[in-house]
């Protein structure tokens, strides 16, 4: 049996799990936290999440969260087209969300995955993969997870699987079952010693990396692929547009040809996990001259210091979150 060697610069033994999440309305230690076998999310993949990140702010005391409340009305949204009901509106699970980070109270960046998931079978429900009739739960769990990127940029393939189209599944939502495509895309990346794919929709017209949105730079000019090329609006993307406009850079949302993206003078991928990383290398190609190219490089500084509060906040985007002196200690997956 072969495995696929993990990338040289993951995080040894993963990213560390956090002491205490936020589970069914009630803060409680992540080791005790638990889902029955028979979570109908677990078996069809009908569940929902975000991906959040809070950055640790200068003089070590303080996180911000990125568009917190943007994260959770998108999140809402993903509830609804999978009827996730839910008790609480974005508020609440923002201030869910800050009170476990300040449980946590740890100075260091930290990734938030909210979940909602279908759970069980209400009394009468007649079997089946239905949704409604199936009782609903939600979770929010946190990890350290610092800069991943490799740092010289990413070699990507154009994977041979497509996006979904959303008269498959509703790709502007972020379905658990959704995210086989993005394992398979990514696996098969790595299976070739690249570190991500950017995939093309039915159509064959670019939509966008396995868990990040594409743009091209041609000139002065960004290119990004519309909604309707059946990608995940991602916040991150739409940071990059607002970013773009402060600085005088044009940026057209459009379909994008595969071969656009071998011809742009720079390429980089956009995403909560990511941040703005540069694709140095597409399809055994090198991009421009196989470097970071200015473009990016200002984009991903300017993302920097505007997530790290090194900028000002015009749009309210930081929600900070005070810490407290003694962190609690944290879980490695061989703990729980
Ligand atoms: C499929 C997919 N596309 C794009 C993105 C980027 O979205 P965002 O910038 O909101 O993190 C993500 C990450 O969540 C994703 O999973």
């Amino acid at each position: 049996m072969t495995t696929t060697p993990a990338p040289a610069y993951a995080p040894a033994g993963g990213p560390a799990v956090t002491t205490w999440s936020w589970h069914e309305g009630s803060f409680m230690s992540t080791a005790e936290a638990r889902v029955p076998l028979t979570t109908q999310a677990l078996q069809y993949g009908t569940g929902v999440f975000e991906g959040i990140r809070a950055y640790v702010l200068p003089g070590g005391r303080e996180l911000a969260v990125f568009r917190l409340d943007d994260h959770y009305r998108r999140f809402l949204r993903s509830c609804r087209l999978l009827r996730i009901d839910l008790p609480y509106d974005a508020d609440d699970l923002a201030r869910a969300t800050v009170e476990l980070l300040r449980r946590n109270a740890t100075a260091a960046d930290t990734y938030i995955r909210p979940l909602g998931y279908k759970l069980s079978m209400l009394a009468g429900t007649r079997p089946g993969v239905g949704l409604a009739g199936v009782s609903d739960a939600v979770s929010v769990s946190t990890f350290l997870m610092g800069h991943y990127a490799p740092p010289g940029g990413l070699r990507c393939a154009v994977s041979s699987w497509r996006r979904p189209a959303d008269g498959v599944l509703p790709v502007r939502a972020k379905v658990c079952g959704g995210y086989v495509n993005s394992a398979l895309a990514l696996d098969e990346a790595r299976a070739a010693g690249l570190d991500d794919a950017i995939l093309c929709n039915e159509r064959g017209q670019v939509a966008e990396a396995t868990t990040a949105n594409v743009f091209a730079v041609s000139g002065n000019r960004l290119v990004t692929p519309a909604a309707t090329a059946d990608i995940l609006e991602g916040i991150t993307r739409d940071t990059v547009r607002e970013l773009a406009g402060d600085i005088g850079l044009a940026c057209e949302v459009r379909d994008v040809q595969r071969s656009e993206l071998l011809v742009a003078d720079e390429v980089f991928l956009t995403g909560t996990g990511l941040g703005i990383a540069p694709v140095v290398e597409l399809a055994g190609r090198p991009i421009g001259d196989g470097t970071p190219g200015p473009v990016t490089r200002l984009l991903s500084e300017r993302y920097t210091a505007l997530v790290r509060g090194e900028l000002d906040d015009d749009r309210g985007w930081l929600t900070r979150v005070p810490l407290n002196p003694a962190p609690a200690p944290h879980l490695t997956e061989e703990t729980l």
